[in-house]
């Protein structure tokens, strides 16, 4: 498990990453909705420079237009995690203008799972398409821009997993969505202890059960509580941890 393992440190020193010169750049995916738009707009407020990442640029401008009501610069870039080339093209234009990503926030996900339905009643096709968004995106995201964090030597990757991918608890419901998230976690670990010491930091979190689209109006938390860890995680302090897995800023099972 020593892949799993993290360090707490937790020290005052001043967040690089909140400094206004040069400010960090921040890819969020998913951004222009529920959990994903909320981090973003944490980030901004913070100081970072945001791409919120969006499937269509349409949907991806009117999240900048809000933000920008507010007084936060964003700018909206157009990403299905799922397609390879558009993640390629993004990395490639980031290092162009930006030198690179600082900051990734893997965020974007779906659940298709049929509602109270167990590990027979989602379809193949469910499972597939559930895990090339919620595991392969992130993956393919990391392997675009971790070898930039690598060269510079800073990089923070949040990773947004789930209570429900948690293998110390796992219960019946939601199949494809669980596997995802417990795969995800287990991506956060092994690009953890290959990361160690070189200036990137890898974690995965849960926001709790948040009202959004995903969430649904019954959920308790606010999307401001599920995007505060995600806040603390993507502008760690050198020394904070990497390989764990959060709620509320404190760790969790796996
Ligand atoms: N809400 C909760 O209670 C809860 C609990 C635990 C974990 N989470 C996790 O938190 C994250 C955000 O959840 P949420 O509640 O904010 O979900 P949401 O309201 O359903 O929003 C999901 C976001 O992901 C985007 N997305 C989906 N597939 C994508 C793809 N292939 N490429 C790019 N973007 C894509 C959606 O874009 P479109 O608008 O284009 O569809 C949308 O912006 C997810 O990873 C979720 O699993 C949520």
């Amino acid at each position: 498990m020593q892949g799993c393992a993290y360090n707490t440190g937790m020290s005052p020193v001043p967040n690089p990453a909140a400094s206004p010169v040069p400010p960090r750049v921040a890819l969020v995916t998913g951004a222009n909705r529920g959990i994903g738009f909320e981090i973003a707009r944490q980030l901004s407020r913070a100081g970072l420079q945001v791409l919120v990442g969006s499937r269509t640029l349409t949907r991806g401008r009117a999240a900048a237009r809000l933000l920008a009501e507010q007084g936060l610069a964003v700018e909206a870039v157009r990403l299905d995690v799922t397609d390879a080339e558009q993640v390629r093209a993004l990395a490639r234009e980031a290092k162009t203008r930006f030198g690179g990503i600082d900051v990734l926030v893997n965020n974007a996900g779906v659940l298709l799972d049929p509602r109270g339905g167990g590990v027979l009643d989602s379809r193949p096709a469910a499972y597939e398409r559930t895990l090339t968004t919620n595991l392969f995106g992130p993956l393919r995201l990391v392997q675009a821009l971790l070898p930039g964090m690598v060269d510079r030597g800073y990089g923070r990757i949040v990773n947004l997993s789930s209570g429900l991918g948690q293998l110390s608890e796992m219960g019946s419901g939601t199949p494809a969505y669980r596997i995802s998230k417990a795969a995800l976690n287990a991506l956060t670990c092994t690009v953890a202890a290959d990361t160690r010491g070189t200036g990137v930091l890898v974690n995965s979190m849960c926001p709790g059960w948040v009202r959004t689209d995903m969430g649904g109006p019954d959920a308790p938390r606010t999307v401001e509580q599920g995007a505060d860890t995600a806040l603390w995680l993507a502008t760690l302090p050198d020394d904070g941890p990497t390989g764990g897995f959060f709620r509320d800023r404190q760790p969790i099972a796996w």
